[in-house]
């Protein structure tokens, strides 16, 4: 095959000292040589950082301003004087704070009362009552049990996935709700049943749903039915 001319040879043939620019060739070498060198920045990089844009429009994240507040945390676990046999009340104190399981506390729980990481993750991801990741202001359940579901508890789930367009497991995009389903309340007599945070909303038709639900928008809280 014939061989193309020399001049379009690919950039990477070329002798190494060729393709060094003709301002650089001659710097002296060396990290923290200074004289004679040359500087991508003409005016100095502290000039040009002054006078770039911030990255995306945001100042660079300073680091120390995104680590998790774990004040809280402490408090908690000094409350149960670092004891290990409270770590499920540790936790769920820590839940009821933070309003859901961040993993800085995690770390900082299995931290100060020395136990293994894994052995504070296998707890928490037991109890279906812990969340690791952040829940909505409100959290509601919605009985699956066997009563509430001859009861109509289908058609409850259904219309909260109707007006707040989140389906089991997820939080409104203004983190206001979150829909869990369960297995049972313990009430079956006033099936069916759901509860918004505490409160029991028991014998639940779709009219009462509504009520309910704009009445938790609007930031009150109904008084329990049933
Ligand atoms: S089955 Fe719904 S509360 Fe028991």
């Amino acid at each position: 095959m014939e061989r193309p001319p020399s001049s379009a040879t690919c950039a990477s043939n070329e002798p190494k000292q060729d393709r060094i620019p003709p301002a650089l060739r001659d710097a002296p070498r060396g990290r923290y040589s200074s004289e004679n060198s040359t500087s991508i920045f003409p005016n100095g990089a502290a000039e040009w950082r002054k006078n770039s844009p911030p990255l995306r429009g945001k100042p660079f994240p300073s680091g120390r301003r995104h680590r998790m507040d774990l004040t809280k945390a402490d408090e908690i676990i000094d409350e149960y004087q670092q004891d290990r046999s409270w770590l499920v009340m540790i936790l769920q104190d820590v839940q009821e704070a933070y309003n859901y399981l961040p993993a800085p506390a995690l770390r900082r729980v299995a931290d100060r009362l020395e136990i293994a990481l894994g052995q504070v993750y296998n707890v928490a991801t037991f109890y279906s009552s812990f969340a690791l990741e952040q829940r909505g202001k409100h959290l509601i359940r919605v009985c699956d049990g066997t009563a509430c579901h001859l009861r109509g508890a289908v058609n409850l789930r259904e219309e909260i996935t109707r007006q707040l367009g989140i389906t089991e497991g997820q939080t409104t995009p203004d983190k206001m709700f979150t829909l869990e389903e369960v297995a049972c309340l313990g009430a079956c007599a006033l099936a069916p049943v759901m509860t918004v945070d505490s409160e029991y909303h028991g014998q639940m038709t779709l009219e009462k749903l509504r009520q309910t639900l704009e009445v938790y928008s609007q930031g009150e809280v109904p008084a329990a039915t049933g």
